[in-house]
């Protein structure tokens, strides 16, 4: 089984999707959440953590003098967890040099938008101001610069006539819940992995049209295995 940090600084519904999936289905047997880690000591994510008795690492940014000293708290705080894999879920802060080399090759993230569109904050407030047909969500390996490694899976919704945020973010976290466990199952069944940049699944690289791919597809495909 391979060991999870799962770091979040909000509500933490991705984190619980996946502890569900460790728990219940396509991740039982292959993964176990063993740390939670928030640089908000208020995230809702941190109860659901406690409520599973799953220790988390709290490290507020303001007791430390910087970014690398901060990193450098977190990277010793979570080595006797002995992770495997670190998944950022809702987590708002940008990771620097320090820890990406650490845990290079083992750190995922999930971005509301099909990425390389609407990197960083308010990604649904932009899709409805441009008024897109398609939005989506992304799941992508963690370099240090900001929500741009390489990806690994993609999910599109249609922005429908008269869409809220609110509406439009629910669909799109809705998909984010199925990506993330898929992407999390290929990378614990050794299936899955970073070289020189590119996202390698069973040995290819993972290739995206015109920026992004049907993620439904490849659920459907990898289901019929
Ligand atoms: C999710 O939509 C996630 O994709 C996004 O924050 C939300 C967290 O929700 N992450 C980012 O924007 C990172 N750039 P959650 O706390 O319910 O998982």
């Amino acid at each position: 089984m391979k060991r999870l940090a799962v770091f979040l600084s909000g509500r933490g519904s991705n984190f619980e999707a996946l502890l569900e999936a460790t728990i219940n289905s396509e991740l039982k047997g292959v993964a176990q959440i063993v740390v939670v880690h928030s640089n908000k000591p208020a995230a809702g994510g941190l109860n659901i953590a406690r409520a599973h008795g799953i220790p988390s690492v709290i490290l507020e940014p303001k007791q430390f003098a910087d970014r690398p000293t901060y990193e450098t708290a977190l990277i010793e705080a979570l080595a006797p967890f002995q992770c495997d894999l670190v998944c950022l879920a809702g987590y708002m802060r940008i990771l620097s040099q320090v820890f990406v080399r650490e845990y290079a090759g083992r750190i995922l993230n999930i971005h509301p938008s099909l990425l390389p569109k609407y990197p960083g904050l308010h990604t649904h407030e932009q899709v409805l101001t441009n008024r897109d047909k398609e939005h989506g969500a992304t799941v992508h390996f963690v370099i240090d610069a900001l929500d741009a490694g390489p990806k690994i899976l993609q999910s599109k919704v249609s922005v429908l006539p008269n869409d809220t945020v609110d509406e439009l973010s629910a669909r799109v976290l809705e998909k984010e819940h199925i990506l993330y466990a898929r992407a999390v199952k290929w990378f614990c069944e050794d299936r899955l992995k970073m070289d020189k940049e590119k996202a390698v699944l069973d040995g290819k690289p993972l290739l995206f049209d015109n920026d992004y791919n049907d993620t439904d597809k490849d659920i459907r495909d990898d289901s019929e295995d």
